[in-house]
């Protein structure tokens, strides 16, 4: 991975009175400043639509460190220094002479820190803007400048292959693929880069990595919450669209992928690449025998009762939208030949949870073993959220018993250990950028791919061609997805947290 000093840079962000930049991006910002990661001379430009003055602006952003920062503004003197660093400009975005009034205060902002025209505009707007935007930023001579200009964009990445192609060739009309870092936020996420090391740095897994001793992948990423005030948002894209195109999909490349020639940012992308090359499609009339999609109704979450989909604000009342995916993937490739991939995610089930179970195959002859019913597989398991770790089960015999085997935890737990509070995926991905390190953001080669992967299974949901089941607020999702694992004599393993524990092994592996 590149690894250069960061340089003097003005960071120009649109949407600077939004949610994104609120929870996530001006918290990120004083974490990185508190840490000693920015450079010396930077500046910070909030762009929106919004009458503010700097004051108003510089209020806002201490208010969102006081609501979401990892470090608080505890420090008085700190944040006073940090604040300098921040102004505000009113832009009309769409009108292409507003862009002037940014033009100056940029210009002003960097005689005022000596900083020598590197620029990374970062759009935290609603998509439809983002050509729009683009080309407003040419035309009003903010890209010609001395030093580097970087673009960095939120998803959606378009609603389809078609309208993300669209917007691709716009954007790039503008700027340099290598110019363009698309986030995905989950490849910020610590245990997701951890992925890596944990597979190319130990020479006990990757000799077992393949379809000889690997049974199946179990991916899922669970949430408790039910679309807030999305709802709008949420009805065009659903889980489909909203996570399966892109976490999803990264999570599966960061598992499959080989090991790539060299620790590069292009070297790892080819290989990511080569993953969704060899994801099979599913023809339409075939994706009802691969997804699930679920639709949660009422129900109870930590004990309160909660509404079901179509009663949320801006949501149809006969609304199709998906809010839950669970689908069997199979890389046709030579390491994953016959290998499921199992994917789930949802909103409104028991847990926040985020994690990756690798299930091997269980010996031949184990059934000496299994003499009391209780040998289970092996599972390696990436927790990436909330706990952030890996455990390994294995079989021991149990003390002091005649050959009774007993599954145990290797656990390592990271977050858990006083002292450790990993970054924020915002953060790493915000330091990448103005190290200029694109590693951990998306090729269009993998937004492309992912959308062709996706548009046929969208395809079957527009034309009804698979079933909406409905699963009640609080639980695991259809029971059809459950019944897809059963067919092929699998069964999801639970995640962290996990309350619905058929053994007692479980409940022991949840627990600790
Ligand atoms: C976002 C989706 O990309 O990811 C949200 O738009 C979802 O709907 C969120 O809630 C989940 O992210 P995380 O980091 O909380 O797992």
């Amino acid at each position: 991975m590149q690894q250069s000093p960061i340089d003097p840079s003005s960071i120009i962000l649109f949407g600077a009175t939004g949610d994104l930049a609120k929870r996530k991006l001006y918290p990120a910002l004083y974490s990185l400043y508190r840490r000693g990661m920015l450079p010396e001379k930077f500046s910070v430009i909030g762009v929106a639509r919004k009458d503010w003055t700097n004051e108003m602006f510089r209020e806002h952003v201490w208010q969102s460190l006081k609501q979401f920062g990892r470090y608080k503004e505890d420090q008085e003197e700190t944040w006073e220094q940090f604040s300098k660093h921040l102004d505000y400009v009113s832009v009309d975005l769409q009108n292409s002479e507003s862009y002037a009034k940014l033009r100056v205060s940029l210009t002003e902002a960097e005689a005022r820190f000596m900083i020598p025209g590197n620029r990374v505009f970062y759009l935290a707007i609603s998509p439809e803007l983002f050509g729009t935007v683009s080309f407003n930023l040419k035309d009003s001579n903010l890209l010609e400048t001395d030093g580097w200009k970087r673009l960095v964009i939120e998803k959606p990445f378009g609603q389809d292959y078609r309208s993300a192609n669209e917007l691709n060739d716009k954007i790039r009309s503008v700027f340099r693929e290598e110019e363009i870092y698309r986030i995905d936020h989950y490849l910020g996420k610590e245990m997701i880069q951890n992925i890596e090391v944990i597979r190319f740095a130990n020479s006990f897994f990757e000799p077992l990595w393949n379809n000889n001793y690997i049974a199946n992948v179990q991916i899922t990423s669970s949430e408790t919450v039910g679309v807030e005030e999305r709802g709008g948002y949420y009805e065009k894209s659903g889980a489909l669209r909203d996570m399966v195109q892109n976490h999803m999909l990264q999570m599966v490349t960061m598992i499959a992928m080989e090991p790539p020639s060299r620790l590069e940012t292009e070297a790892i992308r080819d290989e990511k690449v080569k993953v969704l090359r060899s994801l099979r499609r599913f023809p339409v009339d075939e994706v009802k025998d691969y997804v699930i999609r679920g639709q949660y109704d009422r129900g109870i979450i930590a004990g309160k009762e909660v509404s079901g989909y179509r009663e949320e604000p801006g949501v149809a009342p006969l609304s199709s939208t998906e809010t839950f995916v669970s689908a069997k993937l199979y890389i046709d490739n030579f390491r994953w030949a016959g290998v499921p991939f199992y994917i789930r995610t949802g909103k409104r089930m028991p847990n926040k949870s985020t994690e990756i179970i690798i299930q091997f195959k269980t010996l031949p002859k184990n059934l000496y073993f299994n003499k009391h019913g209780n040998l289970e597989p092996n599972l390696l398991s990436i927790r990436i959220h909330p706990q952030e770790g890996i455990y390994f089960k294995m079989n021991v015999k149990k003390p002091g018993t005649d050959g009774v085997v007993s599954p145990i935890p290797l656990d390592f737990c990271q977050n858990c250990e006083a002292g450790i509070n990993s970054p924020e995926a915002y953060e790493r991905l915000l330091h990448d950028c103005l190290e200029g390190d694109s590693t951990y953001f998306t090729r269009w080669d993998e937004v492309s791919l992912a959308w062709k992967f996706v548009d046929p299974i969208s395809a079957a949901f527009q034309q009804g061609k698979t079933e909406i089941h409905s699963y009640a607020a609080g639980t695991w999702g259809p029971q059809a997805s459950t019944e897809m694992l059963g067919q092929d004599g699998f069964r999801w393993w639970p995640v962290y947290g996990q309350e619905e524990l058929n053994t007692e092994h479980e409940a022991y592996f949840v627990r600790s």
